[in-house]
């Protein structure tokens, strides 16, 4: 019996990759790196440190920067992130969503924000949706980000469900890895051609069968 559900926000929620890769382009501009939509790609759902280390990879500077350097260049990318989502306002839900919150809570079924994002909190406000989440993951609460299975299972401790009783719902392969790796049923969000690793995969949360949740 299903008695969570543990989201992803960005790319799930919300569309946000167009403002972190925009983020991400004009930090690597600044370091002389040139990134385009394939490197964006592999950001998805992948923590801001490990995304600045794959765009320093890219550019064959891997080992160029100090600790600190590299915090700070993360620090910058998510001002500039934060500046670009500060528009932000319920309009930016995607379609479905709030029906799809409002069934779950009618059916007693609890629902987790689990992203890799420091930003979620945020973003939950700005969208109105606070009313709606049981509990949102603390990334920094966590030792390992996406595709280990952690952020997940914090969510369903948290929850106090197994989580064989929880689905994940995901748009990126390092997201559906961590949820099958968490031992979760995994719904994927996107391309099934990409998410090969998902239980089942929709276009868009308004296309979930519910009758897979119930
Ligand atoms: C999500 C996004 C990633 C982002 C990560 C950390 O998983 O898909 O692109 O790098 O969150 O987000 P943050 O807002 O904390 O930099
Ligand atoms: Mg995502």
């Amino acid at each position: 019996m299903i008695k969570a559900v543990i989201f992803d926000l960005d790319g799930v929620i919300t569309e946000t990759s167009h403002q972190h890769f925009e983020a991400w382009k004009a930090i690597a501009h600044m370091i002389g790196v040139e990134i385009d939509s394939s490197v964006n790609e592999s950001l998805k759902g992948v923590s801001r440190e490990e995304s600045l280390k794959i765009i320093l990879a890219h550019g064959g500077i891997l080992g160029k920067y100090t600790e600190d350097e590299m915090e700070k260049l993360s620090f910058c990318k998510n001002e500039y992130y934060k500046q670009l989502i500060s528009q932000f306002t319920p309009e930016n839900v995607f379609e479905g969503v709030v029906e799809l919150f409002a069934f779950l809570r009618a059916k007693g079924i609890k629902i987790a924000i689990g992203s890799a994002s420091h930003n979620a909190p945020a973003l939950i406000k700005a969208m109105a949706l606070e009313e709606y989440i049981d509990y949102i993951v603390d990334p920094s609460e966590v030792k390992k980000g996406k595709p280990a299975p952690d952020i997940f299972l914090k969510a369903a401790e948290a929850l106090e469900v197994e989580p064989s009783e929880c689905i994940g719902v995901e748009d990126a392969i390092a997201g559906i890895k961590a949820i099958k790796a968490a031992g979760m049923y995994a719904i994927g969000i996107g391309d099934a051609e990409v998410l090969k690793e998902a239980d089942i995969v929709f276009n868009s949360i308004a296309e979930i069968d519910l009758s897979i949740i119930t």
